[in-house]
């Protein structure tokens, strides 16, 4: 042991000149010029008038304070900290690279509506890594485009009320069916159930998968293993979660190819006539998509479309259950549609139901704004700007924080508080749940509908508490420790569709 401890430290020694050296290098080249911009141009060119801040310690800066965790109805310490010291736009050294970070609502809308022009899309490249070199996280120019008509045809408003809606509604039902009918005691994971209908939803539309089969259920499995790979560390070797992701997203796609060649057999049989109308037969009927890109494609929009809004959905029922005064309205809301529906002697919601939903929507705006599922963005500065008499340089990272605009004392009222109706009056243009520009989110729609339709059968069929505290934390995705533990009391209703067997889809 000793011996091997002297080893070790003479290699130490040996080694150290050279770190000293590595570490006078990147101090003199990175974060000197964060510091005092001398590099930036020399001699006669004027120094560019960097926001201020700290690039921290060598290598890291302040990744580590950046990314600790805090509860997610707050924006930390770091944030609250460098605003408070610096104003809404400060540098930083992050992720590996200089980086001006926005809480300010009209940078933060800049950045996005000059996507292409002066900023870029720029994830880590760990998330290629796990998405796929074609998901359209990572694509730009006009890869992402084509990526995006295709995504927007499938999720269209007119796929939204004909196919989605119905889709969307007997998902929940079969989730809520599940539910413990007398309450007893019974308790579970409200996000786990949140999971479960977002990914069958998902599974079935994309390449019509049905929930409870077999092999739907490994595919969730391995999402979950593949899942806790994108939000880690890039550190590619056995037993690291990022090492586990690789290997799920192996799995995963050898599911979806298979899915593909069979979709591909009956397609190529004479006179056959495919039924399923999901994006795999689109994107093999009327793409030109090569197959490598299909799978990154299904794989990322699967990816998108389940854990975002089945986050959203959860974070509606601990904010609800903190605030029975919504719970009441938004109950007087659903009973009323219900009443009509049940007038009209129809079974299942119709889109006129659904924009009947009018404080359900304050609902899920307040959700999102004080939850801030998705927290902040990833760009880079492909073009030397100058902002409110800032220069950001090229080169540069730039992550607009969503979260910190939304929870701004001087933009929202109480920030802090659960309080949906604030939102009766319109969305001010500071709102970007859903972020903004030429990648605003595809599957906005969705998953509001995907809430509201939710919402309509929880607070028509059951009373819920939290089994135990629990509270939703940014780690820096927004996830409940416990998983949200609820129990449930169904609540006995004419209305209600959960035992009706006729309206069994
Ligand atoms: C409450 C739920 C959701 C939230 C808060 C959310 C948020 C976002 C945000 C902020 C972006 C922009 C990312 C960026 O600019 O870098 C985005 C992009 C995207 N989202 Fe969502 N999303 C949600 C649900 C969904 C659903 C249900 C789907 C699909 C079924 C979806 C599909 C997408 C896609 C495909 C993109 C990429 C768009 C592009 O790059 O052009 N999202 N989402």
């Amino acid at each position: 042991m000793g011996a091997m401890m002297a080893s070790i430290t003479s290699e130490l020694l040996f080694f150290l000149p050279f770190i000293l050296l590595a570490l006078l290098t990147f101090y003199t080249t990175t974060v000197a010029q964060c510091h005092g911009a001398r590099r930036w141009r020399p001699t006669k060119k004027k120094r560019p008038n960097l926001p201020p801040g700290a690039p921290g310690w060598p290598f890291v800066g302040e990744t580590f304070g950046y990314l600790r965790p805090h509860p997610a109805t707050s924006v930390g310490r770091f944030m609250e900290q460098h605003v408070a010291r610096y104003g809404k736009i400060y540098r930083s050294s992050l992720f590996g690279e200089r980086t001006v970070v926005s809480a300010d609502a009209g940078l933060n809308r800049y950045i996005l509506q000059n996507e292409g022009r002066l900023f870029e899309c720029s994830y880590p490249r760990s998330i290629g890594g796990i998405l796929g070199k074609w998901s359209m996280l990572v694509l730009v120019g006009d890869a992402h485009r084509e990526m995006r008509a295709i995504s927007l045809n499938f999720l269209s408003s007119v796929r939204l009320r004909a196919v989605l809606l119905p889709e969307v509604e007997r998902h929940i039902l079969l989730v809520l069916r599940s539910w413990p009918p007398s309450g007893g005691g019974a308790c579970f994971s409200a996000q786990h159930e949140a999971k479960k209908f977002t990914f069958n939803l998902m599974a079935r539309n994309i390449m019509s998968m049905d929930p409870g089969e077999e092999e739907t259920e490994r595919l969730r499995l391995e999402y979950i293993t593949f899942m806790k790979g994108v939000v880690s560390a890039p550190l590619n070797f056995p037993g690291t979660a990022y090492w586990k992701a690789l290997k799920s997203r192996a799995s995963i796609l050898g599911v979806i190819e298979r899915k593909m060649e069979d979709r591909l057999q009956k397609m190529s049989k004479e006179n056959s006539s495919v039924e399923e109308d999901d994006l795999l037969g689109w994107a093999l009927k009327q793409s030109n998509l090569s197959k490598e890109q299909i799978l990154d494609l299904l794989l990322s929009l699967l990816f998108a479309g389940h854990e975002t809004s089945s986050m959203a959905l959860a974070l509606a029922i601990f904010f609800l259950e903190g605030c029975p005064k919504a719970v009441q309205e938004l109950r007087e809301e659903h009973l009323e549609i219900a009443r009509r529906q049940r007038l009209r002697g129809a079974s299942r919601l119709s889109w006129e139901d659904y924009k009947e939903m009018v404080f359900t929507q304050c609902v899920i705006n307040e959700t999102l704004r004080l939850g801030n599922v998705v927290r902040f963005l990833h760009r880079k500065v492909i073009r030397d700007v100058h902002y409110n008499g800032y220069d950001i340089p090229k080169g540069w990272k730039i992550l607009p924080v969503l979260a910190a605009v939304h929870l701004d004392s001087s933009l929202y009222e109480d920030p802090n508080q659960f309080n949906p109706w604030r939102w009766k009056s319109n969305a001010p243009s500071s709102f970007m749940p859903y972020g903004g520009g030429p990648r605003l989110c595809a599957g906005s729609e969705l998953a509001k509908l995907e809430i509201a339709i939710f919402l309509h059968h929880l607070v028509l069929n059951f009373r819920w508490e939290l089994a135990e505290p629990d509270q939703a934390f940014v780690y820096p995705f927004v996830d409940f420790p416990k998983g949200l533990p609820i129990r449930v009391q169904r609540i006995a209703s004419e209305h209600s569709v959960l035992t009706n067997e006729s309206t069994a889809m």
